[in-house]
């Protein structure tokens, strides 16, 4: 039984426990030593707190050659780090609730009731878990506009009641019943919402909305897979119809207006039940593809869908596996539209897909693979980008060149193209038999081609300010001493690392960029974790397991935490502005911290910069027996928080914030 737990267990899965000991905090951290010579005000990093810098510290960590901003770091009064079972705002903002799990989206919708919820009821409403976030404006005024929110995943044992954690033991409650309700409560959403006397509602009957879910929406696929045997089932012989999408985590937006939304742990999703050695499939699973399963975890039932839905069921339809892990883009706009997949981009646990239009007007986008040891992944694309002709436009994802990133402990990032027969190793020699294969299986030709294994690749976020790019790693226990690298410097690395890549002259399609750490996370005044920061960031500045990024229009990163199960700071997570330049560079500030056991996600600021909408994902459930207090598993009768509503009568409900400066004006 323990063996099957350990399969079964998406927890664990999803963020792995780790028992190194928590930062202590009794030491002083250097950021608290800078506090307490020097006023805040003074090391808000303008010139005084740069001057002390240099003073205490020397200019090893500080970059000289670059100017200051001309006002100094952003300057508010930072949230103290800490948990508890609410959410904190910086001085001066407010954070108003717009989206809860549930809410009606639709004239029709049904009120909420989390107690009679059916799969019809909540095909109508706000699904669970929002993740990534993108704003697309409807007019000039920028106070009507287009939210499109990823919904990644379920928590059974806080939606529905008289339920335990079920990852925990191979689902004994669920039911096909309860299996409808979570596919339709996955997918994304598209909801048109309104700013009137300074508030953003939501406009329930506008014709935009739309709900997109994992069994209800068909799909297109195009690029070298299209068509492709394996992406051929029972229910599609073309190959070239799938029925929906599933773990959206992060996304994109493109310059033409639509939303990309990325597959992630896609193989969770799916079952055997064929008796399971020691936690792996049996041998003869997979058949021909059982490389390809083994790569890709493929059963991993982290998921009961396959109980009951023999396409989720890789016994009885061992194609529907290739159908997920893509990069999907969605026309918000229209809302009779069917999404596409485009299998150019590569097949793996796509984490988010950011995109910035080349100097010479092909778009490129860059993809990270949420792995432990897995990649960084480029796609190049082979037309240009036309802003007078969106059709155009949207073919764009559909023909260009994939890459993965090798960094190279001299600062080189190289990037190597997965070509078919471009190389000796994306051959049939290697059992690569086309570009189809190589997209399908982009992890075995990364691995041919020699990528460098990294820990855990998040967004990787192009900064348009500055025109470098930024890879969010969010942690690696399972690195040791023997595999650490240049580019992967710390073994059980439980904390993660932000490196900053610089492509030549700006150029995005470059064969060779050049990389530098920015950011190594954890606590500062713990040498053992020998983390990296300016040392202006305050003992609440500095965080870890960063996860999602935004930039906004001065450069700065604004980075949210996933610290998941293993919760390496026992602290809650947050939304952290990251100094990207001049004498700042790598300092920290907490903006936003979240309630217990709810990630941050989703970061996105409206055109204007006033409205800044933020996610939180699965509120009271992560690491909630480690919260001081509580420390026992959530459920739905029993939560570690009430988040958002605090009704005794509601569970917590993943929601969509709407972040904007008290008396309005610019957030950043
Ligand atoms: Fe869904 Fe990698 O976060
Ligand atoms: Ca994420
Ligand atoms: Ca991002
Ligand atoms: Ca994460």
């Amino acid at each position: 039984m323990a063996k099957r737990e350990k399969f079964c267990n998406r927890a664990e899965a999803y963020e792995a426990h780790d028992d190194i000991p928590v930062s202590p905090e009794t030491q002083a951290s250097i950021g608290e030593v800078i506090q307490k010579r020097y006023s805040r005000r003074d090391v808000v990093c303008g010139s005084l707190g740069v001057a002390a810098a240099f003073t205490l510290f020397g200019s090893s960590l500080l970059r000289s050659a670059e100017p200051a901003r001309a006002e100094g770091g952003l300057d508010f009064d930072e949230v103290a780090a800490g948990i508890d079972d609410k959410h904190h705002l910086a001085e001066g903002f407010e954070a108003d609730i717009l989206l809860r799990w549930g809410d009606p989206l639709f004239p029709d919708s049904s009120p909420f009731d989390p107690r009679k919820q059916s799969a019809a009821a909540q095909l109508r409403q706000f699904g669970y878990n929002n993740d990534y976030i993108a704003f697309f404006p409807l007019d000039e005024s920028g106070s009507r506009g287009l939210l499109c929110i990823n919904h990644e995943y379920t928590n059974e044992e806080v939606m529905f009641p008289g339920m335990k954690r079920q990852d925990l033991a191979c689902f004994p409650d669920m039911t096909a019943e309860l299996v409808d309700i979570e596919m339709a409560a996955h997918g994304v959403t598209v909801v048109e919402i309104r700013r009137e006397d300074g508030q953003w509602r939501v406009v329930r009957d506008s014709s935009y909305n739309r709900r997109i879910t994992p069994n209800n929406t068909p799909m297109d696929v195009d690029g070298p897979a299209a068509g492709h045997d394996r992406l051929k089932t029972l229910a599609d012989p073309t190959g070239r119809r799938i029925i929906g999408t599933l773990n959206n985590c992060a996304g994109g937006s493109t310059p033409w207006g639509t939303y990309l939304t990325a597959e992630e742990n896609f193989h969770g999703y799916f079952w055997t039940d064929a008796p399971l050695d020691c936690g792996k499939p049996p041998a003869g699973l997979g058949g021909s593809q059982r490389r390809s399963y083994d790569r890709y975890g493929v059963p991993g039932m982290w998921q009961a869908w396959g109980k009951f839905q023999d396409r989720f069921n890789v016994d009885k339809e061992p194609n529907e596996p290739n159908r997920f892990g893509w990069i999907v883009e969605i026309d918000p706009f229209d809302p009779k539209s069917v999404p596409v997949k485009h299998t150019a981009l590569g097949r793996f646990r796509h984490e988010g897909a950011e995109i910035i239009v080349n100097k010479d007007g092909r778009v490129v986008v860059y993809c990270g693979d949420d792995g432990r040891f897995e990649y960084v992944f480029r796609f190049v694309s082979s037309g240009r980008y036309d802003p007078s002709n969106r059709d155009t436009n949207r073919k764009l994802l559909s023909d260009g060149t994939l890459s993965v990133a090798q960094f190279q402990e001299d600062g080189t990032v190289v990037w190597k193209p997965l070509v078919f027969g471009e190389s000796k190793w994306l051959t049939p020699d290697f059992g690569i038999h086309s570009q189809a294969d190589i997209v399908l299986d982009a992890r075995i030709a990364a691995d041919l081609v020699g990528a460098t294994r990294m820990d855990r690749p998040e967004d990787v976020q192009p900064n348009p300010v500055n025109n470098r790019v930024y890879v969010i790693l969010t942690n690696n226990k399972d690195r040791t001493t023997d595999e650490d690298d240049a580019a992967n410097p710390r073994p059980k690395n439980v904390f993660g690392h932000i490196i900053e890549m610089i492509p030549p002259d700006g150029d995005h399609a470059a064969d060779e960029f050049r990389w530098e750490m920015l950011i190594k996370c954890g606590d500062p005044s713990v040498a053992e974790v020998g983390a990296l920061w300016n040392p202006a960031t305050s003992n609440s500045g500095w965080f870890a397991c960063p996860d999602n990024a935004a930039v906004d229009s001065e450069g700065r990163l604004w980075v949210s935490t996933d610290e998941g199960d293993s919760s390496p700071t026992g602290r809650a997570d947050g939304l952290y502005i990251v100094e990207t330049e001049g004498p700042c560079r790598r300092t920290s500030k907490l903006f936003f911290r979240g309630p217990v056991g709810g990630e941050i996600c989703g970061p996105c600021f409206t055109p204007d910069g006033e409205t800044l909408f933020l996610a939180v994902q699965h509120p009271g459930t992560d690491a909630t027996d480690r919260y001081k207090g509580f420390e026992r598993e959530s459920t739905f009768e029993d939560p570690a928080t009430r988040w958002p509503d605090f009704d005794p009568n509601m569970p917590p409900r993943p929601s969509v914030l709407a972040i904007t400066k008290k008396g309005g004006g610019r957030i950043a």
